[in-house]
């Protein structure tokens, strides 16, 4: 995983999104790591289902929280906005105009309920737009491109196209070099990654289920 910029990972369901999201997360060296709304039941950290919770396992020393939302969207939005509002405030004390070092990274999934396209007011995007200099790392999730925030899509520096459907197709292929790598994502779990501009094609990551 890099740390000098944010992500963004897309694909329809069963493409292999949140798995490949573990994998990062489990391999990510940032002081902080937070997963909020992780889909998979046995990913690795301390479970938090508030706000108030969260802050009192940071206050215990604890650095890697899986954040479990409340289930009505509005809630959960708020959650998150709580969330953000949190790490930025640790970000201005830890720093007094320091490195630009990245010491937190804020993993969401299913992202699309979070920063919808043109919501522009959405928390999440202050991560996307003032995170890195805060030392703050965004990586989100989505089911459908098209329907996260342009501005959380076009400021990620890593993207990741899982398997998607063919009407994602036109609104992807203005941005990046689609038919470079459509038919390699059409066989199981394999994926892509466009980093301005360069593509990379990846096979399956190497995973066991453990249920
Ligand atoms: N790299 C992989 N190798 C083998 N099986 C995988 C892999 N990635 C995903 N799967 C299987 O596909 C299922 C759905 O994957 P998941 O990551 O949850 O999809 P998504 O988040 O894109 O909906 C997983 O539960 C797992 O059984
Ligand atoms: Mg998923």
């Amino acid at each position: 995983m890099d740390y000098d910029g944010h992500y963004t990972v897309g694909g329809f369901t069963g493409s292999g999104k949140s798995v490949f999201l573990m994998d990062l997360f489990d391999g990510c060296r940032s002081m902080v790591k937070i997963f909020f709304n992780s889909q998979l039941k046995h990913i690795k950290g301390v479970k938090v289902s508030n706000v108030d919770a969260m802050r009192r396992a940071f206050e215990d020393g604890k650095r890697r929280l899986v954040f479990n939302p409340a289930s009505d969207i509005p809630t959960a939005r708020a959650q998150l906005a709580g969330v953000i509002d949190v790490l930025f405030k640790m970000a201005k004390k830890m720093r007094h105009g320091e490195t630009r070092e990245i010491w937190c990274s804020l993993f969401v999934d299913e992202g699309q309920d979070y920063a919808p396209k043109g919501d522009i007011a959405a928390a999440l995007i202050q991560v996307w737009r003032q995170g890195l200099e805060m030392g703050i790392q965004g990586v989100i999730c989505t089911q459908r491109f098209a329907e996260i925030s342009h501005t959380i899509l076009t400021q990620s520096k890593y993207v990741f196209f899982f398997r998607f459907n063919e009407f994602e197709k036109d609104y992807l292929e203005r941005l990046y070099p689609v038919d470079k790598f459509w038919l390699h994502i059409q066989q199981p779990y394999h994926f892509a990654m466009v980093n301005l501009g360069e593509l990379s094609l990846f096979k399956p990551i190497k995973y066991k289920s453990k249920s």
